[in-house]
């Protein structure tokens, strides 16, 4: 499928979808949006992907919203439209979204990132809430995403400020779970890719959904929830491959990926 603002193409087995708004910094168009949901949501129904990594350039995952497409807005419009609304297609991909992200990832380019299932940053990357400097607040999950995966002191901090922060505090502060070279980051995003779709999706998948799981729940119900999805792994063949692989000491050869 063509489209404007982003690239998207099977690697292997991981859907890569780059983001491609270079003189605007990726910053992140209501097309934009519509384009990076869309092809998330095929490679989530494409039987030959088992990841997904989202990326943007050396200089920009994204920039945030794009501002001049925001300014002219008046309320009734944001409020008819549900300005942003449309974010809720990227968090319902069920396949492990993977973002790699160089460069600046400020407001909605953060938020995007915070929705992402494991986010690798490269040694450059610079991390930020800075809404709070035009007037606004974040509105795709910088206030309640980020909160319950950072934590209140940093959240705020982020928010109330405006201000940046390196890959190594965004390390530090669990946003992102890798650092890596600049000039690796492509590569290494993509072969986490393909390790994950190399075990059996349905496990994946649901190992996903049961980590989802506890931002949703109290942790009773959670313990039950992934209780009940681990007994149904037992229903799989590739459970039964698995460990036969182990006890017999060879590689598992999974049907289901
Ligand atoms: C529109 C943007 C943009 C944005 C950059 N550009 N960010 N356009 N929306 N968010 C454009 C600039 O206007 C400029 O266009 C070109 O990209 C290059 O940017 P420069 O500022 O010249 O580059 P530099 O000096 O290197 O600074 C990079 C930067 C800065 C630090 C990333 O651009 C910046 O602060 N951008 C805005 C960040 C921001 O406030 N994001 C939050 C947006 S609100 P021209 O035409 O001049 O070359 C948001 C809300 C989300 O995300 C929630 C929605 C509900």
């Amino acid at each position: 499928m063509a489209y404007e603002t982003i690239k998207a193409e099977p690697r292997g087995r991981v859907g890569l979808i780059t983001l491609n708004r270079p003189k605007a910094m990726n910053a992140l168009s209501q097309l934009m949006m519509r384009e990076i949901c869309q092809a998330a949501a095929d490679f989530d129904g494409d039987a030959k992907i088992g990841a997904i990594v989202l990326t943007g350039s050396e200089k920009a995952f994204a920039a945030g919203a794009d501002v001049k497409e925001m300014e002219k807005l008046g309320y009734s419009e944001a409020y008819l439209a549900d300005l942003w609304r449309g974010w809720d297609r990227l968090t319902e991909v069920r396949k492990p979204l993977i973002a790699a992200v160089s460069g600046y990832a400020l407001g909605g380019g953060c938020e995007v990132a915070a929705m992402c299932d494991i986010v690798i940053a490269a040694e450059n990357a610079k991390f930020g809430q800075p809404e709070i400097t035009l007037g606004i607040l974040p509105g795709m999950g910088g206030t309640q995403r980020l909160a319950r995966s950072i934590g209140k002191a940093k959240t705020m901090d982020l928010v109330l400020t405006g201000r940046l922060m390196d890959a190594a505090e965004a390390e530090s502060c669990g946003l992102v779970s890798r650092v890596v070279p600049t000039a690796d980051l492509l590569e290494d995003a993509l072969k986490i890719g393909e390790k994950i779709a190399d075990f059996s999706l349905p496990a994946v998948m649901s190992a996903k959904e049961s980590v989802l799981q506890a931002f949703e729940t109290p942790l009773d119900a959670g313990l039950k929830y992934e209780r009940r999805l681990f007994h149904a792994t037992f229903a799989t063949d590739d459970q039964s491959e698995g460990m036969a692989a182990f006890v017999q000491k060879r590689s598992p050869q999974f049907k289901n990926r």
